[in-house]
């Protein structure tokens, strides 16, 4: 039996903070993959956030106020359809089992939106994610505007929903955090027989099996985004996902992976020599991207802020790319110039949630927001160098990222995924044996 209080204890908290009004909060639909066949369905994640429910074809209505009530419209119960397709709870199910305090079928929503909504000061919703529920609100608000000489009033104001959700979803709770541990152990083991599995003459693929087999043999049910197996100068290539070609003896593969567990995603890369030794230059790079990780994890603490973490490795980077005649000044130059962005693009990480790249605002009042226990975010520094005149050739198509899961706690943070080899004799050590 599932636990339902978290979902319980999460609507409570949204209803608290609505002013009155009413919440509608859609799941996702199934999406069409080609003629009559779908995409593996994926429910909503703010949908799921607040009730646990799994089905298609649903959506949650909270009404605040003096009795606040949590209504779920859902799918019936079809035994015919259960046959093909698999089991539905139907209203009452869903209502007993997720704890709501009434459920209708969803074939009743048109008829029964207009009564709910009329006379509500406000409506809570996520206008503008999909077309096609903007127009169904749209349609609903109408139709109770449309029996105004009756007495009955619309909401006068839509509140973006997402507001209060991110700001909930950014802050990890216990079960999250299980959730979120359990998975970055998954995707740690997946990491380590990816590791074990290389070859010099193997396929990309062949790789990206090796982690699927670990994510679906340990209950993971997918990836959590498009596996990236880059070998040599496909590394290069930042979201680099045809995996289909050759590994080659002397390159480096770099894999970022992660699965998606009950809902909750994990996001690691690690980077690691196809034939299971680390050429002079492949090392001295390397050192410098894992030299910058460990200085963004040192300020991935409370007192800190969001940004911190960029500022620390980006000044490693800075450092290592100068000592390798890649740049050239003052690291301070060079931060300021922005000539480090040639080898290091993207920035040193992201919120981590039931998305990859989780919500929450980075900045509150124009700045970068401070970290507080329970913030959950990747540390990933990197390093591209591409094939150009001006640089070694040496150099050339060498692509590192490293990149772990963290969680902030009182004193600091813990590494999740901590489980997948890391530095240079670590990896060596593991494809050796
Ligand atoms: N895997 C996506 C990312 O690292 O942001
Ligand atoms: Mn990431
Ligand atoms: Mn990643």
């Amino acid at each position: 039996m599932k636990d339902i209080a978290p979902y319980l204890r999460r609507r409570q908290t949204l209803l608290r903070q609505m002013d009155g009004g009413i919440a509608v909060i859609p799941t996702a639909s199934q999406a069409v993959r080609s003629g009559d066949t779908h995409y593996p369905y994926r429910f909503d994640n703010y949908f799921h956030y607040l009730t646990g429910f799994t089905e298609p074809g649903a959506v949650l209505v909270l009404i605040a106020g003096d009795e606040p009530k949590s209504v779920l419209f859902c799918r019936d119960k079809n035994i015919e359809h259960e046959i093909w397709d698999g089991f539905r709870h139907g209203p009452e199910g869903a209502r007993l089992a997720f704890g709501f305090d009434e459920a209708y079928s969803i074939s009743r929503l048109d008829e029964l939106m207009p009564q709910l909504l009329a006379n509500q000061p406000r409506l809570y919703f996520a206008l503008g994610c999909n077309a096609q529920w903007d127009k169904q609100i749209t349609g609903w608000l109408n139709a109770v505007r449309g029996q105004a000489r009756t007495g009955v009033t619309a909401p006068g104001e839509i509140i973006d929903v997402r507001d209060f959700l991110d700001e909930m979803r950014l802050f990890k709770s216990k079960d999250e955090l299980a959730t979120m541990r359990r998975a970055a152990e998954i995707s740690a083991a997946a990491h380590r027989r990816a590791m074990r599995a290389t070859r010099p003459g193997m396929m990309e693929y062949e790789i990206e099996a090796e982690l699927l087999h670990e994510f679906r043999k340990s209950g993971a049910q997918a990836p959590a985004y498009t596996s990236i197996v880059a070998g040599g100068a496909n590394a290069c290539v930042l979201h680099y996902v045809s995996n289909d070609a050759p590994l080659r003896d002397g390159d480096l593969l770099l894999i970022d992976a992660g699965c998606e567990l009950d809902g909750y995603a994990s996001d690691i890369t690690r980077t690691f020599p196809v034939n299971g030794r680390f050429s002079a230059v492949q090392k001295d790079i390397y050192e410098i991207v894992l030299a910058a990780q460990a200085a963004a994890i040192v300020v991935a603490r409370p007192g800190k802020c969001w940004n911190d973490q960029h500022m620390a490795a980006l000044r490693v980077i800075a450092r290592g790319l100068i000592d390798l005649k890649l740049c050239k000044g003052s690291v301070n130059g060079v931060l300021e110039s922005g000539d480090y962005k040639r080898y290091y693009m993207h920035r040193t990480g992201h919120w981590l949630g039931m998305d990859v790249h989780d919500v929450g605002a980075y900045k509150q009042n124009s700045d970068w927001r401070a970290l507080r226990v329970g913030m959950t975010f990747t540390v990933e520094p990197g390093c591209y160098i591409r094939p150009a005149a001006d640089v070694p050739e040496h150099f050339w198509n060498i692509g590192i990222r490293i990149e772990d899961d963290v969680v902030v706690t009182a004193n600091g943070c813990e590494i999740i995924t901590a489980a997948a080899p890391k530095s240079v004799g670590e990896i060596e050590q593991w494809m050796a044996q």
